[in-house]
């Protein structure tokens, strides 16, 4: 069974194999109407379960027109409507859902949920953001870095702000892809442990330090995100924490010259990145959304090659 829970689970080769189908694919609908199916839809009458236990706009619509494009068709639940919700086990709505779709994908408060689902489900499982990572979400930005610069290997990747889920995908993909990643996060708001063991062992070039400056420097792509994310406490200590680590004009002019912007979405300009950086020409988010779509497709493929 192939769930697609953490990029650490993936083997470099599978990874890379779902960002080259992802690039075919874009190429091959290029000029073709958004709702239309691909030229050669590879999963027809396939139907993906999506559950939603937090907001979303680009997981969702993306998932959704993927599986439109591929050929099938899919449906969203709401935690809050479901029984889950009134307290189902996880391990009876894995056992359920397996007898009605071919996939399930889940944004879940605890990332121990979405691995209790896979546990139980006889379909593969997707995680579509979960308190400790984002795998999704960085198949996409890798895919944009593709396409911007040609290769990931010799790029230097600077992640400035919080060390949340998204960074933890990062971290994971470094030693798959060969690309150094250096991550500048305030004291109480490092990378969980696991992920900051993951970066010492796995033998990626990760570095980790308290100090954006350093980590801009040389840098090709500066990375930003949210500074509180969904399901945080204490919005107004974190604003105030993690304020030295906002993406402005003044830290990206500190990156290589021909230095990109990221941001997984949504933003909050003022905060974490100024809008003169996020709305500016080094920026590559609406690329980076976009891929959302793409990259959900080749995963999908990838879950159902053999099923
Ligand atoms: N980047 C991302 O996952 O966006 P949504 O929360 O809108 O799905
Ligand atoms: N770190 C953010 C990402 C949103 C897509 C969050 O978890 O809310």
């Amino acid at each position: 069974m192939r769930h697609f829970l953490d990029i650490a689970d993936i083997s470099a080769p599978d990874l890379k194999a779902i960002l080259a189908d992802a690039h075919a694919m874009k190429a091959a609908r290029k000029g073709l109407p958004k709702g239309a199916p691909d030229p050669d839809a590879a999963l027809p009458g396939r139907a993906l379960a999506m559950i939603f236990e937090k907001s979303s706009t680009r997981t969702r619509v993306s998932f959704e027109m993927a599986i439109r494009q591929l050929g099938g068709s899919s449906l969203v639940l709401n935690v809050a409507d479901m029984q889950l919700g009134r307290g189902e086990s996880i391990a009876d709505t894995a056992r359920v859902l397996s007898r009605f779709v071919d996939a399930v994908m889940i944004r879940a408060n605890k990332h121990e949920d979405v691995r209790e689902l896979a546990a139980f489900a006889s379909v593969p499982v997707i995680n579509g953001l979960t308190d400790r990572s984002h795998p999704c979400q960085i198949v996409a930005d890798l895919m944009t870095l593709e396409e911007h610069f040609g290769k990931l290997a010799d790029l230097k990747l600077a992640w400035v702000g919080d060390g949340n889920n998204v960074a933890a995908s990062f971290i994971h993909a470094a030693p798959k892809l060969g690309f150094a990643l250096h991550l500048a996060c305030p004291q109480g708001y490092s990378p969980h442990e696991d992920d900051v063991g993951y970066a010492g062992n796995s033998g990626g070039k990760v570095e980790l330090s308290n100090d954006p400056q350093a980590a801009v420097e040389g840098a090709d792509v500066v990375i930003a995100d949210t500074f509180v994310s969904m399901g945080d406490k204490d919005a107004q200590k974190r604003l105030m924490d993690l304020a030295p680590y906002a993406v402005t004009a003044e830290l990206m002019a500190r990156a290589n010259a021909k230095a990109v912007f990221l941001h997984c979405l949504p933003a909050h300009r003022g905060e974490e990145v100024e809008a003169a950086v996020i709305d500016g020409s080094q920026s590559l988010v609406f690329d980076e959304a976009e891929n959302r779509l793409h990259a959900q497709k080749a995963i999908l493929k990838w879950c159902l090659a053999d099923a």
